[in-house]
């Protein structure tokens, strides 16, 4: 659908709680991208009234298992074509635009099809961290988030999803040489200066 010419789709992966959505939130406005999560699309299409998969995903998010792969990629696939339709500016124009999405693909068929038939991916950079930080932060954050699925129970099945059908799809993009890894284990700002590194260097643009 979109020419990836024109559009650039970076993906942002990591186990939950690795930093993924706190890094996307700096790099946005540093590079002119749009950050899309899979997970806050996912949420909204829950929450949306009629919705006819707000039960599937709740109950899939709830058990930390991935929601089927045509209502995610459709729900991105969206997403892209309304930010292309009303952003002007910053570089984006004539269908031009430069995508942050985080939390996706999550298994291979959705990497397969997304490739396929929406864009294809040009980089990735994955988030690594050891699971008791991540389960910390988790726990952490689940005291005001209100997440349904930040309790020890779901943190621990989304973990094992994450390395049953996450991490093949990192090494599928691994053997292709489009895996940057980064550390996420320091702080905040530390892991943004080695992300917009990264990122500056993949756009060929000044560091932000
Ligand atoms: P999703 O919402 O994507 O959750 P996740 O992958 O589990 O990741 P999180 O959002 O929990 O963590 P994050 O890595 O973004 O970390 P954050 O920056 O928030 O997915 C939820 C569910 O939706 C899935 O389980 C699945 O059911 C479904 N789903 C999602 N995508 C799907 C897809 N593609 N297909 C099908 N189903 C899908 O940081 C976490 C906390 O740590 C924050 O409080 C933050 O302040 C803190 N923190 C971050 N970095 C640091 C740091 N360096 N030092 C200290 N604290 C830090």
């Amino acid at each position: 659908v979109f020419d990836s010419e024109k559009v650039t789709v970076i993906y942002v992966l990591g186990g939950p709680g690795a930093g993924k959505g706190t890094q996307c939130s700096k790099l946005v406005g540093a590079y002119s991208f749009c950050h899309l999560s899979a997970g806050d699309l996912l949420r909204e299409e829950q929450n949306r009234e009629g919705s006819q998969y707000g039960e599937l995903i709740r109950t899939c998010i709830r058990e930390g298992t991935i929601v089927p792969m045509e209502v995610t990629v459709k729900l991105l696939e969206n997403a892209m074509s309304a930010e292309i339709e009303a952003r002007t500016g910053d570089g984006w124009s004539n269908g031009r635009g430069r995508f942050l999405i985080d939390g996706f693909p999550r298994k291979m068929d959705q990497a397969l099809k997304f490739d396929e038939e929406v864009c294809l991916a040009s980089m990735v950079i994955f988030f690594t961290t050891t699971e008791e930080v991540m389960l910390h932060r988790l726990l952490e954050r689940g005291k005001t988030s209100g997440r349904e699925d930040d309790n020890v129970e779901s943190i621990r099945k989304r973990f094992r999803t994450y390395e049953e059908q996450t991490m093949p799809v990192i090494r599928h993009y691994s053997s292709h040489g489009k895996v940057v890894e980064i550390d996420s284990t320091a702080s905040v700002e530390q892991v943004y200066r080695e992300a917009s590194a990264a990122v500056s260097k993949f756009l060929r643009v000044p560091l932000a």
